[in-house]
């Protein structure tokens, strides 16, 4: 890979050591997936960021760097809601070790935003390149706005954070984000946000680490983002395309002819919407918009909650929404920033659980031991108010 004059320094130790370190990992990175250069990065979101992931290697791996990033780079999601832990039932061991790392990456210079969703909260335009690792974030971040990142893993989006700058290979060159498959979905179809994230959870396993071209949809912002999340949970989807929807389907002249074609049906997507009686609900996978938080709260007005209610949200948006949340809290539903259903221990004591997310229904039968069963919204507020 070349590298330029400043560029090569850096690799030479004469920034520190620590700026070496990262410059190495970029390097490799770049050598393994045959990128020709280095690329300026406009912003770096990090993920390793919750104790329960990254454990005590990880935090020492953390404690061991000394630098700061020089883009705007923000936090993925961590362990607890850092003002409400106890409340979540974290014990004040985890908690303890959960502070570490956050009070590691602050030293690092990474903003504490906790979030999955930074598009909502740091500006990102068309274009733009990135490296971003939550892959509900990179999707979004490619599909929706039409940035360009590729998937990082955490020390590749650190590292990337500190330099300003990450290999130029994969989704950052136009020519590798053109439709690889067609899917054809079912004209008419009910489609909500929950529906769309459990067709992305079908979609996911068909596509694999291709990128899809859908047709037949009309999704709005929050729709994208369940897809994206879904499919980059059941699949390893970073880019998909909407036909007359997202930026880059318009950009590119291709035939469908010359591509796989795959449908999905009303019935795939509407199987996953039946199953076990459960014992809570989780809602905010990815972390809740101001939007969604809107919805949540006319659907609780008036009611109590029977069976405990989480939304998640990032802390930004919680600030944004002082009303809705205290609607949302007034039924007896918690709304916690900074962490999510899946990175918390908070969910682990229960066995059954009902999301309405594409992405949570992949991930938490693993991440948290219990089942899964995916609703839409309103099933979800029927289920904890019933
Ligand atoms: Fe975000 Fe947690 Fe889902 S990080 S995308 S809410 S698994």
């Amino acid at each position: 890979m070349q590298l330029d004059p400043g560029e090569q320094q850096i690799l030479d130790g004469e920034f520190g050591e620590t700026r070496q370190k990262m410059m190495e990992i970029l390097v490799a990175l770049g050598k393994v997936f045959g990128a020709g250069r280095l690329v300026e990065i406009r912003s770096a979101q990090v993920s390793g960021a919750s104790y329960k992931t990254i454990g005590k290697y990880g935090l020492e791996w953390l404690r061991s760097l000394d630098a700061r990033a020089v883009v705007p780079a923000i936090l993925n999601p961590v362990g607890m809601d850092r003002d409400r832990w106890r409340e979540m039932g974290i014990s004040p061991e985890f908690s303890e070790k959960q502070l570490e790392v956050i009070a590691a990456y602050a030293r690092l210079g990474i903003r504490l935003e906790c979030t999955c969703t930074p598009y909502e909260i740091a500006i990102t335009r068309y274009g733009e390149h990135l490296a971003w690792s939550e892959s509900s974030a990179v999707s979004y971040a490619n599909s929706v706005i039409g940035a360009r990142t590729n998937r990082e893993g955490g020390p590749g989006a650190l590292a990337a954070a500190i330099i300003g700058k990450t290999p130029c290979y994969g989704l950052h060159l136009l020519r590798n984000r053109r439709p690889q498959v067609v899917i054809d979905l079912p004209a008419g179809y009910p489609f909500d946000s929950a529906r769309y994230g459990a067709m992305g959870y079908l979609a996911g396993k068909i596509a694999g680490n291709r990128i899809p071209l859908f047709r037949g949809i009309r999704p709005a912002a929050d729709e994208l983002k369940a897809i994206g999340a879904a499919m980059a949970a059941s699949g390893a989807v970073a880019l998909f395309h909407v036909e007359g929807i997202t930026p880059e389907s318009r950009i590119f002249t291709f035939s469908p002819d010359g591509l796989e074609q795959v449908s999905i049906e009303a019935a795939e997507i509407d199987r996953l919407f039946t199953g076990m009686a459960v014992e809570a609900v989780a809602i905010g996978c990815p972390h809740c918009s101001p939007r969604e938080l809107e919805r949540i709260s006319i659907l609780l007005a008036g009611k109590k909650v029977k069976k405990p209610l989480y939304v998640f949200t990032s802390r930004t948006v919680r600030g944004q929404c002082p009303a809705l949340v205290a609607m949302i809290e007034q039924s007896g539903a918690r709304v916690y920033a900074d962490t999510c259903m899946v990175v918390s221990p908070a969910m682990e004591q229960f066995r059954a659980i009902l999301v309405n997310s594409g992405k949570a229904l992949a991930y938490v039968p693993d991440m948290c031991g219990a089942m899964v069963r995916i609703g839409t919204t309103e099933e979800c507020i029927a289920e904890a108010t019933a």
